[in-house]
């Protein structure tokens, strides 16, 4: 069995995956303390981390021996250096006190590697969108994938956590946002989709700027109803032009499949529009799109352990490597 650690950014997580692929254990903490700041504080993140990994770690364990232990998995990166120190300290000294081999995970290949656990299997098209990240890849095997476009400036879940403040909605945005979503009218508001940036790349930023520019023009006229239908209108927006990227690159395929992944694969329109496209498509579960540990467990499943002691010296990375 792996276990699995994950802190790249405020969710201190840890889970028990068998090599065939099968969850014992999958705990996400998720850390509250960011919500009254409306987004994450990278150095209270890191701090967090440290007063929770071990007890996430105990309760993932709970039930097996560590005796059936034969693989430490860590996220390595991409994500906060300090929050990504904490798991991969963490995960070397337990690897090392059972001189068991460490498996360094890239987060993004995690997030396509969730799809896995489901048994849906490459060759698919992978939209991955979540709150640092939003690409679409060619998956063809397991251990890699082929960018096929990504956004030139915001993340779409950044899109729904700056759209949830303009509208004066908590953090995460997302999830709130969304929900007051669903009681408005998504016709009522026209958002941009970026349709004009040609390919399979994604932008965010000027549908950011349209909603603060209503947000603005409603001035006090903003009633409850209102916001809902702005919630609802920009909600569509997103869900629009991430999809117009999805049709674009299906259309492309020779067979097409289409799998997704992070947060915002979280949403309920979203997962409505993939699962209604008339191609094979893997929706994987709420937990499974949110960051979590079992899909790192699932991506170390076909990386190359680092024996020990070679992996004493590993350190985190914050940005993508090319
Ligand atoms: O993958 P994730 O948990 O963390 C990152 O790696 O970023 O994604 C978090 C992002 C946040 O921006 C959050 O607002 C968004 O996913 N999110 C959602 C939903 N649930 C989470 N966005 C839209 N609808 C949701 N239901
Ligand atoms: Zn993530």
């Amino acid at each position: 069995m792996i276990l699995a650690i994950e802190t790249s950014c405020d969710d201190t997580c840890a889970a028990v995956v068998t090599r065939t692929g099968e969850i014992r254990s999958n705990v996400v903490s998720s850390q509250g303390v960011h919500s009254r700041f409306g987004g994450v504080v990278p150095e209270w993140a890191s701090r967090h981390h440290l007063e929770l990994v071990n007890p996430v770690v105990d309760q993932a364990m709970e039930g097996v021996d560590w005796e059936e232990i034969e693989l430490v998995a860590v996220t390595q990166g991409p994500g906060l250096v300090g929050a990504l120190l904490v798991g991969v300290a963490t995960a070397k000294g337990l690897a090392a006190a059972r001189r068991l081999p460490l498996a360094a995970v890239n987060h993004l290949q995690g997030h396509v590697a969730a799809n896995f656990l489901g048994g849906f299997e490459p060759p698919f098209v992978c939209l991955v969108a979540s709150g640092g990240h939003t690409f679409l890849a060619r998956v063809e095997d397991h251990v890699g994938y082929e960018t096929l476009g990504q956004t030139l400036d915001d993340a779409a879940g950044e899109a729904f956590d700056k759209g949830a403040r303009l509208l004066g909605l908590g953090y995460p945005g997302g999830p709130a946002l969304s929900k007051l979503a669903a009681s408005g009218d998504s016709t009522a508001f026209k958002f941009p989709i970026a349709a004009k940036v040609a390919g399979l790349d994604f932008s965010f930023a000027g549908l950011k700027t349209a909603l603060l520019y209503k947000v603005r023009d409603l001035g006090e006229a903003e009633t409850e109803r209102l916001k809902a239908d702005l919630a609802a209108s920009y909600e569509h927006a997103i869900v629009e032009a991430l999809m117009l990227r999805v049709e674009r690159a299906l259309e492309a395929e020779h067979e097409p499949r289409l799998a997704i992944g992070g947060g915002v694969a979280a949403n309920r329109l979203l997962r409505e529009r993939a699962q209604s496209l008339g191609v094979p498509v893997h929706v994987p579960p709420h937990a499974l799109c949110t960051d979590n540990a079992a899909m790192i467990a699932s991506a170390a499943r076909h990386v190359e352990p680092t024996p020990y002691p070679h992996y004493l010296a590993l350190d985190a990375y914050a940005t993508k490597r090319a």
